[in-house]
């Protein structure tokens, strides 16, 4: 039984919503029972109070997310991408992956890092050659986090809106500090080119400053990810606007042969000569490589064949390779 002084304490912290303060003597009590050697009812006590802080905490992060999408103009300018792959379908090297891991973890806990007055990540740049995983990654956020992706092609704006094209990123940004999504600026490198080169052009110069404004004055749980083919021509001065840079690359030998192997995982094959397959990959993104399995496996399936060889991969292979060079 919880002594009066117990009794007293939990009624206090209910009364003035000091939630840690009722667990903890609920806790003490569930010790004391323990300790009398009722250990199945202290068990019970305890595994209550963990589903009620549960419940509690899904409770507050429910209440940080606002419900409303983006609307009115704002939504002709987001472009919603289903999100289809979790961050276990990404392919990464260890590194990489430990960066996305703890984007998710921050975001995770961002209560709780908010309540230390700690900001988690939320600002990426994804830099690197087409087809290595940047849209996928921020999809793979996106669902992880239960959010909606919307994508904003920066190029788009500035053709479509020449002229209004500011107006058209605040209403953007409207949209990032109403309504919690990942939110991927595509083509960042349109606007974030060298300085010198945005000087040129006005309206551009413009445009990267407001981004750059909006951005510090984020406020909402929002993830912005700027996504970028081309981080070397980026001015260096942007990168400390930034929480993370991502710098996604064509994949190694490894990453080539685990593309290649889940690609062709249900497929029957013969077996696959890695020695033959990793020089027929170099130099390709995991797009192509990706395209190249889905090409042989379309051969095997036309030319009436019961499996895919070295050869037929390596063909394909190549063929990926001589279009691209084309
Ligand atoms: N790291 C990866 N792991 C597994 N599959 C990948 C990876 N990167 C790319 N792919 C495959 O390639 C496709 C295209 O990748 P993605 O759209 O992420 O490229 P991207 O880096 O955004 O390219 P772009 O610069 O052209 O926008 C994916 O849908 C997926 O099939
Ligand atoms: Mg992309």
């Amino acid at each position: 039984m919880a002594s009066s002084a117990q009794i007293k304490a939990m009624l206090q912290s209910h009364g003035s919503g000091d939630n840690d303060r009722f667990y903890a003597v609920a806790l003490q009590v569930a010790a004391a029972e323990a300790r009398r050697g009722h250990d199945r009812l202290a068990k019970e006590i305890q595994e209550m109070v963990e589903k009620a802080r549960l419940a509690k905490s899904n409770q507050r992060a429910a209440s940080i997310v606002p419900l409303s999408m983006p609307q009115g103009e704002a939504a002709d300018l987001l472009e919603e991408v289903p999100g289809n792959c979790r961050v276990s379908d990404l392919i990464l090297s260890q590194p990489l992956r430990d960066r996305v891991s703890r984007i998710l973890e921050e975001q995770r806990n961002l209560s709780q890092l908010k309540e230390h007055g700690l900001r988690p990540r939320q600002k990426l740049l994804f830099t690197g050659p087409p087809g290595c995983g940047k849209t996928m990654t921020a999809s793979a956020l996106a669902a992880e986090l239960s959010l909606p992706l919307f994508v904003v092609r920066l190029d788009g704006l500035i053709t479509r809106y020449l002229g209004d094209s500011l107006s058209k990123l605040r209403l953007v940004f409207d949209a990032v500090n109403r309504s919690r999504a990942v939110y991927l600026f595509d083509e960042f490198d349109s606007i974030g080119y060298t300085r010198e080169f945005a000087n040129e052009v006005g309206e551009m110069r413009r445009l990267l400053n407001s981004f750059l404004m909006f951005i510090e004055k984020l406020n909402s749980n929002s993830l912005v990810v700027a996504a970028t083919n081309h981080g070397s021509r980026l001015d260096k001065a942007l990168y400390r606007r930034f929480d993370d840079l991502i710098e996604f690359g064509l994949p190694g030998d490894e990453e080539t042969w685990t593309t290649i192997r889940t690609r062709m995982a249900g497929v029957h094959t013969a077996s696959l000569s890695q020695a033959k397959l990793l020089p027929a990959a170099k130099g390709l993104s995991f797009a192509e490589i990706t395209r190249a399995c889905e090409e042989a496996v379309k051969g095997m399936l036309i030319g009436g064949r019961k499996s895919v060889t070295t050869d037929m991969l390596v063909n394909a292979l190549t063929e990926r390779r001589l279009f691209l060079n084309h």
